[in-house]
This record gives C-alpha cells, structure tokens and sequence, in this order.
C-alpha cells in the first residue's frame, strides 16, 4: 500500500446504516477537511493523463474535479442529474437497485478530439460511471480514463467499463 493509499483510507469514514440500513457509507468528508491529503490526492488525479477537459460527476465528484482540472491546466465540464444543465444537453439512462437515474451533459462541451478524464469520488456498480463515458463519446470527447478516489471492488464496477483505463487510488 502507497503511503498516499494509506493517508486517504484514514481519513474516510464508515457510517454504517446510511443512507439506508444495512449500507456502510463511505463519508469523504474527514479527507476534504484535511489540506495536505487533499492537495495530495488532487496532484496525483492531475499528473494522470495530458488532457483537454476534466468530467465530474454530481455531486460529490465536483468536489475533486474542479481542483484537479486547475492544476492540470484543464477545462472543466460538469456532468449533472437530470434538468439541472441550462443548455442544451445529452443524456444517458442507468439501472439503480430500483429503478433508473438520468444524467446529462451540454452537448458542446467538448471540442472534436478532447481528450478527457472521467473524475468521481467512488466507483461502485460503475452504472454512473459507464452513462459518463458515452455521454463523453456521444458529445464529441474522447475519454482517455477514469479516476476515482475509491473503489469498491465487490461491487464489479470496474467489469462494466471494459476498454477504459480505471485509476483508484484505493481499492476497499
Ligand atoms: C455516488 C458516487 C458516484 C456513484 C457511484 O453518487 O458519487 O457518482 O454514486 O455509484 P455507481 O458506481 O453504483 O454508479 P450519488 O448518485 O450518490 O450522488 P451524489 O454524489 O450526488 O451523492
């Protein structure tokens, strides 16, 4: 285990029976309180990839895709739930535990041929993440990986985004 691995497993908590019981929540919280893991973990999701534009994905992959496309020197291009873009917009359906979810994206938020990182906080089935990646493709961007805080490899997320390279800086 890296040392950078290790800093951050200490600082996310388990919240168990949230947000329904049964479910042990991963709380990002703790890491972005503390400064020096923060920066850490934004340098290392910047040095990933040369890339145009940096993808977050509501609401809490925001949170770490702003910082890291400054420091990549990168646009950054939100990918949003369901009628919460102004413009005009793409957008990709996903099956939940019940039901389905709808994310979008502005359909010009890409230049032909960007190169462009996925950013999120966790991949767990990997249903958001894999709606992202058309969404990318669909809108004129080419997706050259995903990065993620933590992944949760029980859940097989990583199984669904075959032929995309998947970064997690922990593995749980
Ligand atoms: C969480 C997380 C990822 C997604 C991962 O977001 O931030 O985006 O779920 O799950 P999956 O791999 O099974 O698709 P959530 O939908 O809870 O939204 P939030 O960030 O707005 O809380």
């Amino acid at each position: 285990m890296t040392e950078l691995s290790t800093m951050i497993l200490d600082r996310i908590r388990d919240v168990p029976d949230y947000p329904k019981p049964g479910v042990l929540f991963k709380d990002i919280t703790p890491l972005l309180a503390d400064p020096v893991t923060m920066a850490a973990v934004v340098d290392e999701l910047a040095g990933l990839h040369e890339v145009d534009k940096i993808v977050g994905i509501e609401a809490r992959g925001f949170i770490l895709a702003a910082p890291v496309a400054y420091r990549a020197a990168a646009g950054f291009v939100p990918v949003r739930k369901k009628g919460k873009l102004p413009a005009a917009t793409l957008a990709e359906s996903y099956d939940l535990e019940y039901g389905s979810a709808t994310i979008e994206v502005h359909s010009d938020a890409f230049d032909p041929g960007d190169r462009v990182l996925i950013v999120d906080d966790v991949l767990a089935t990997g249903g958001t993440a894999q709606a992202a990646v058309e969404l990318v493709g669909r809108a004129g961007g080419t997706v050259v990986g995903i990065a993620v805080l933590m992944e949760l490899a029980f859940l097989k997320g990583r199984e669904r985004l075959n032929g995309v390279q998947v970064h997690s800086l922990v593995i749980v």
